[in-house]
């Protein structure tokens, strides 16, 4: 398929707001819907095509936003449903689609179906949207099972009347009840909503949770907080059922025009398993974790793009990479450690960290990715080269992890401190009135801001700028097919047609170019020729 004549979800580059720390105009230090509005001539000449905005609904916040009391308002903290309409408007003036992240594994415990489902009490239809089991043990004072929760802790907690609900991930976040068909109807009605309201799509969280196992069998085994499982019959993760309930939605969307699209989270067991989520007739595309997950290494990272590529070519999706997003680890900050491979550095073994190191890999990294065939995303503060902020102190920490893990794991702070847009000092642009942001800014974010980076030849933000505008103009990239070319061990290279060769150095040795043209982008300084370890190269060729 021609990349012009293609779906746009095919090869588009979608940039992730975490709406919390993009920025904030209404100066109460948490980032809003007016901060992103004021922000979108930043992203139309970044070059990005979409943007992906984390959940903005009604809250408590007990997992920034990912518990929804509301699936059809917005919290007061960002706006109003009209704020939204109007963001949405006016993104789509300056060229980009908006989708929205939609949260159908887990409700709030605030949400009105929950409240419903406790007052009205064991056996009535309204606990049956929720998952509430009986105890076991004599008196049922035992959880039902030996589910564990995400953020650590069983994943069970008990009401006052004796019942127990499930939930994967903190107790606030009560797990629905999927085979229930009136929690089925209001989910379509929800993406009704916002489709109405011009999105363009959804990303959907935890979409290889939805269905558990019929009798709710124990795991059996202990498993990592926020790890995923390799298994491929787990109780309660990736389970056939899913499937069906997307093919619905898919169903939902293509009611609609303009190629409304689904991305689903899905950590699953590998590409095969993937693949299924984006079949004919389900979701359009799936974020590619093992890419992430990968170590910097030439020979993994190969096969990674390989079997993704088969696995996706095979039911004709396009793959969807991604090196960040507010979960794990920034990628600055893991390819800066003797060990990239997988989400962060466990809670018990923290490396030191080589920081020249990670930037210079980060670089080569955002080559490779936006290189390769199909889609990607770009994490808010990659293009600025913004490292993990590893020294938040403790009293600042708000994910639920650090209180579930008994103070063990840090959890996922650090990847989420509110942007530097400009000036010496925090806020650094981030809030209206200097205040104070949600999550303290390291000082030397001074020299990181967008406004600091702008037109510094060098910086991380002009080469994402480059890039993707050479990606947008350049027919050989987004859509199409990839072409290995002989390379020393530790070197990838390969070809895009027509004319061009992307070649990424993770070797420790030098590498000489192939015969080119012209050298279109390159990570860091070549060196006569060549291309120094770390360093990626974009060069035309003669096919
Ligand atoms: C995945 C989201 O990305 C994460 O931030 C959240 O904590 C869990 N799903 C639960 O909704």
């Amino acid at each position: 398929m021609h990349k012009d004549s293609a779906p746009w979800w095919r090869s588009a580059v979608i940039y992730q707001i975490y709406i919390r720390s993009f920025a904030d105009r209404s100066g109460d230090g948490v980032g809003d819907i007016a901060g992103i509005r004021s922000r979108l001539p930043y992203l139309r000449d970044l070059g990005v095509d979409a943007i992906w905005i984390t959940p903005w609904y009604p809250s408590p916040m007990v997992d920034a936003g990912y518990d929804v009391a509301d699936y059809t308002g917005i919290d007061p903290r960002f706006g109003t449903v009209t704020d939204a309409e109007a963001l949405i408007a006016e993104a789509h003036d300056h060229g980009m689609r908006v989708i929205l992240d939609i949260v159908p594994n887990h409700t709030s415990d605030r949400h009105a179906w929950f409240e419903a489902a406790l007052a009205a009490g064991p056996g009535s239809p309204e606990r049956d949207r929720y998952m509430f089991r009986q105890g076991t043990g004599p008196g049922g004072e035992l959880p039902p099972n030996d589910w564990r929760g995400m953020f650590g802790g069983s994943a069970w907690t008990r009401v006052p009347d004796g019942e127990w609900y499930l939930h994967l991930f903190a107790d606030a976040q009560p797990d629905l009840d999927w085979e229930n068909t009136e929690v089925r109807r209001d989910f379509e009605k929800v993406l009704g909503f916002w489709f109405d309201r011009g999105v363009d799509g959804f990303r959907i969280d935890v979409a290889h949770g939805l269905i558990k196992q019929e009798g709710l069998p124990d795991v059996g085994e202990a498993g990592d907080v926020l790890e995923p499982t390799k298994r491929e019959d787990h109780p309660h993760w990736d389970r056939d059922g899913v499937h069906e309930i997307f093919r619905e939605w898919r169903k939902v969307a293509d009611r609609y025009d303009g190629d409304r699209t689904f991305t689903a989270e899905a950590w699953v067991s590998g590409p095969k398993r993937l693949a299924r989520y984006v079949r004919p007739g389900e979701l359009q595309t799936a974020f590619n974790f093992d890419f992430l997950r990968a170590p910097w290494d030439a020979r993994s990272l190969r096969e990674v793009i390989d079997t993704s590529l088969e696995a996706l070519g095979a039911v004709g999706a396009p793959a969807t990479w991604v090196l960040s997003n507010h979960d794990v680890v920034r990628h600055v900050t893991r390819y800066g450690r003797a060990h990239t491979e997988g989400r962060g550095p466990r809670a018990d073994v923290v490396e030191p960290l080589d920081l020249a190191l990670g930037i210079r890999r980060a670089r080569a990294a955002a080559l490779l990715m936006l290189a390769l065939p199909g889609g990607a995303y770009v994490y808010q503060g990659e293009e600025l080269g913004l490292a993990e902020v590893e020294d938040i102190p403790e009293e600042f920490l708000q994910d639920p992890v650090w209180e579930r893990s008994g103070h063990t794991a840090r959890g996922r702070d650090g990847c989420r401190v509110p942007l530097p847009w400009s000036g010496d000092a925090p806020p650094f642009g981030f809030s209206a009135d200097g205040a104070t942001p949600w999550l303290p800014q390291p000082k030397a974010w001074k020299d990181l801001t967008a406004e600091a980076q702008t037109g510094e030849p060098g910086s991380m933000l002009e080469l994402y700028r480059t890039a993707l505008r050479l990606r947008h103009d350049h027919p050989a990239l987004g859509e199409g097919d990839l072409r290995w070319q002989e390379s020393p061990e530790g070197v990838l290279v390969f070809s895009r047609t027509p004319g061009l060769v992307c070649a990424v150095n993770l070797s420790e040795a030098p590498y000489t170019l192939p015969a080119h043209r012209d050298v279109l982008l390159a990570s860091g300084p070549l060196e006569a020729g060549t291309l120094p370890p770390d360093t990626a190269a974009w060069l035309a060729v003669d096919d």
